[in-house]
């Protein structure tokens, strides 16, 4: 296993003992994506992570915020026994349903609980998710079961099926956003459970745009730009700017955007989308390997389905094929394919990620010997008797977590020798 998947394990387990006695362990970065109207921002976003869930398409579609927080929860029922452990009680020693090789063979989450291709497993109970989203490479109904449930914020009613989800955006969009083009600034809230989930979260925004139509305000630029503001001003964010490949990049309101709260250009990260719509003859090489603009995290091309893509309804797994074959059958991008495409991209911001946890190990390391003092003291408190009822769960809880936190120190103290190289 990589010292990253190493550190993706570690960080979801202390995530579960944090979360069991209340607070986060770690601040994960919120990525969010910018660009103009049009430019891919959604389709990119649903690439990510890795299903289909997201309205897209030509126009303006995208006219709330979506806030999509992924939530990692520890194993949970391993089937539609519908049960589930609630918050603060993550613990949940005894959780019958549990599977005997939890925890040992998983596969490492990778970014918002994609695994190494990229894709986010399958959610439970959704006898449509094999359809038009089934992972490829035959994987078994085990890896694939990392994902339990969504839910909105706005409504009280869980959702195990992302078409349902999709129709729900919308449904939720119109409500409050008007049948008629207007744009909210309201976001719409949105959480998907699971123990393959890292705690993440993704925001899409509507697309930056010029004039007004149907119901929307004359001054709807500003309006628009001071909402993406809101989101990408925050030190914490991975900005994603997307700019399509068809229209000249010095004309790009992503970047234009994103420079202005990041001017070094030390957490934007570009992304070039529509390469498969360029003019004949031209090409983005000097783009993609950073001879034209600069970022330090650099630029990744994609290509993402088509309008006539997704009226045909092409399903993810066969876009991401067509996508690898257009780089590297390409005569000017195959010599740098390696490093193109969607599953580089999800490769790049799990790499992101890595670096943001390694910065705070310190500090998670710190709050966890507090901790553990804290725990010892307790224990102490509670002495060797033998107690029953509510108070031996307690004194159980507390030693399961004063020997967990023992573990992570000393694994910290194990991987910070190789981080520091
Ligand atoms: P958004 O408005 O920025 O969220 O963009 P969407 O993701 O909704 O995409 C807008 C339209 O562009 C849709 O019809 C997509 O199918 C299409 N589109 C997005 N990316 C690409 C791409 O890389 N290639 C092609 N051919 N079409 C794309
Ligand atoms: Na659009
Ligand atoms: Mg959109």
């Amino acid at each position: 296993m990589s010292m990253d998947g190493d550190l993706i394990a570690l960080v979801n387990k202390l995530q579960d003992t944090f979360n069991a006695i209340g607070g986060d362990a770690v601040d994960l970065p919120q990525i969010v994506v910018v660009g103009s109207q049009s430019s891919g921002k959604s389709s990119v976003l649903e690439t990510i992570v890795g299903r289909d869930f997201l309205p897209r398409g030509s126009g303006i579609v995208t006219r709330r915020p979506l806030v999509l927080q992924l939530i990692h929860t520890p194993d949970g029922p391993s089937s539609s026994s519908g049960k589930f452990p609630g918050t603060g009680t993550g613990l949940s020693a005894g959780n019958p349903n549990r599977s005997v090789d939890s925890g040992s063979v998983r596969r490492s989450p990778r970014i918002g609980g994609l695994d190494e291709d990229g894709y986010l497993p399958n959610l439970d109970n959704t006898p449509t998710a094999g359809a038009g989203i089934m992972r490829p490479g035959g994987k078994n109904m085990n890896e694939s079961n990392n994902v339990t449930y969504a839910e909105f914020l706005h409504i009280n009613r869980r959702f195990t099926d992302f078409e349902e989800i999709r129709k729900e955006i919308e449904n939720e969009t119109y409500r409050v956003a008007g049948q008629n083009k207007g744009v909210s600034k309201l976001p719409i809230n949105l959480k998907i459970y699971g123990p393959g989930v890292l705690n993440l979260t993704l925001v899409d925004l509507p697309g930056l745009t010029k004039v007004p139509v149907g119901d929307q305000p004359t001054d709807i630029e500003r309006q628009i730009k001071n909402l993406v503001l809101d989101y990408i001003s925050k030190p914490n964010a991975v900005i994603l700017a997307v700019s399509p490949a068809n229209v000249d990049l010095a004309n790009s309101d992503a970047l234009k955007l994103a420079r202005s709260v990041d001017p070094r250009g030390l957490r934007t990260l570009g992304v070039l989308s529509k390469l498969d719509l360029m003019d004949a003859g031209t090409n983005a090489l000097d783009i993609l390997t950073g001879r034209t603009y600069p970022l330090k995290l650099g630029f990744v091309g994609v290509v993402n389905r088509s309008q006539q893509d997704i009226i045909q309804d092409l399903p993810m797994e066969d876009a991401r094929q067509k996508e690898e074959d257009f780089f590297k059958t390409h005569p000017v991008y195959r010599n740098i394919a390696h490093r193109c495409g969607t599953k580089y991209l999800a490769k790049t911001l799990n790499s992101v990620l890595m670096t943001h946890i390694r910065e705070k190990l310190p500090d998670m390391k710190a709050r966890l010997n507090t901790l553990m003092g804290q725990t010892q003291q307790e224990l102490n408190a509670f002495g060797d008797a033998t107690f029953l009822g509510e108070q031996h769960r307690g004194s159980l809880i507390l030693k399961l977590m004063t020997e967990f936190s023992k573990d992570f120190v000393s694994s910290i103290d194990g991987t910070s020798l190789e981080i520091s190289t």
